[in-house]
């Protein structure tokens, strides 16, 4: 509980006095909330009851989960596969989470989900539960990354129509649209391509001949909204500086994620040219990290886009021979 606050007070050394710290609000918000479970990892991938996987769910953009048989020599080669997966994805990479079910212990979800034969494996969308894609035939973990990347790509929204556009980026904190002359042309499949190692962030696009002048898009570009108002744009007109073009214009939106510090992502701070780091030390092991992580992250949304500007709140995880 004291490393708890501590991070938090941490959090709270960078907001001037007179701009008055929310911190009531905070804790109003953390009594309401329901404790996070602490999900065990074996393997990379975590192990999942039904409210294991709710929470995760909750939590998660995109999730994998292997409906697996311990007992199966297959079940137990694909679950390897994809531990090894998460490496190549990264980590506790934002907006992309992995997990195991065990179906001779889960009945009630092998029943939600139909599973009769394992190993199965899933990919949930934004929580939703009802129609989780299939992913089959595919057993090698470079080539379950390939077909990962492909559907976050795919998952961005499709707009034939400006008032679509316009209720979608009203209800959403966050949301890049690209518009093209045409979504099959070199520009369009750039955008496809950056974006598939963006799984926390929205993306759109839609067709210059559907958006009929609104929006004041002629040219290829990319639009950042937040909260339905136009933050930024960038006209995509140049084929050898477009992919960098794009780059510059995602990135920043990484700043209001709370992202692990590690060897992988330590470069991220420089490229952003974030002026201000908050690092918050935690065992990941520990039996309180979910909660401590919950609050941290709590943290993060009281102070973006108002007292910080240009801060980054990372975590370290350090896995010293002794928990927390
Ligand atoms: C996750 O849970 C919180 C609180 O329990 C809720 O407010 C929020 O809408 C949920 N998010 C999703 C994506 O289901
Ligand atoms: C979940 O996905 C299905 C199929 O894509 C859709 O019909 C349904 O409305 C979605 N549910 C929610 C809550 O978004
Ligand atoms: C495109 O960008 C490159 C690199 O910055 C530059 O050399 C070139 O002149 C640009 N082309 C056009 C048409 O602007």
């Amino acid at each position: 509980m004291e490393l708890l606050w501590g991070s938090l007070l941490l959090v709270a050394a960078c907001v001037p006095a007179a701009q008055g710290w929310p911190e009531d609000h905070v804790k109003d918000a953390d009594l309401d909330m329901p404790q996070p479970l602490h999900l065990v990892e074996e393997g990379n991938l975590k192990v999942l009851t039904a409210a294991g996987l709710t929470q995760m769910l909750n939590q998660t953009r995109f999730l994998m989960v292997l409906f697996h048989n311990p007992s199966s020599k297959q079940s137990r080669k694909l679950a390897k596969e994809l531990g090894k997966a998460v490496e190549i994805v990264g980590k506790n990479k934002n907006g992309v989470g992995f997990g195991r079910v065990d179906i001779t212990v889960e009945k009630e979800l092998c029943k939600e989900f139909d599973i009769e034969k394992a190993p199965e494996l899933k990919l949930f969308f934004e929580g939703n539960r009802t129609e989780p894609i299939n992913c089959e035939g595919v057993v090698e973990a470079a080539a379950l990354v390939v077909w990962l990347r492909r559907q976050i790509s795919q998952k961005a929204f499709l707009f034939t129509d400006t008032e679509q556009v316009a209720e979608f980026v009203k209800t959403r904190p966050l949301v890049i649209i690209g518009f093209f002359q045409d979504l099959e042309e070199e520009a369009a499949e750039l955008f496809f391509d950056v974006i598939k190692d963006f799984p926390e962030l929205t993306f759109g696009v839609m067709s210059i001949s559907n958006a009929f002048g609104r929006f004041h898009v002629i040219l290829d570009s990319v639009l950042v909204f937040s909260k339905g108002n136009i933050v930024n744009r960038q006209e995509l007109i140049n084929d050898s500086t477009n992919k960098n073009v794009l780059n510059q214009v995602i990135k920043p939106h990484l700043t209001g994620f709370v992202i692990e510090y590690n060897t992988e992502n330590k470069g991220l701070i420089y490229e952003l040219q974030v002026m201000n780091h908050m690092l918050l030390f935690a065992s990941k092991r520990a039996r309180s990290f979910a909660m401590i992580m919950q609050h941290y992250k709590l943290a993060v949304k009281e102070f973006q886009n108002k007292v910080c500007e240009g801060t980054i709140l990372l975590w370290g995880s350090w896995m010293g021979s002794r928990d927390l």
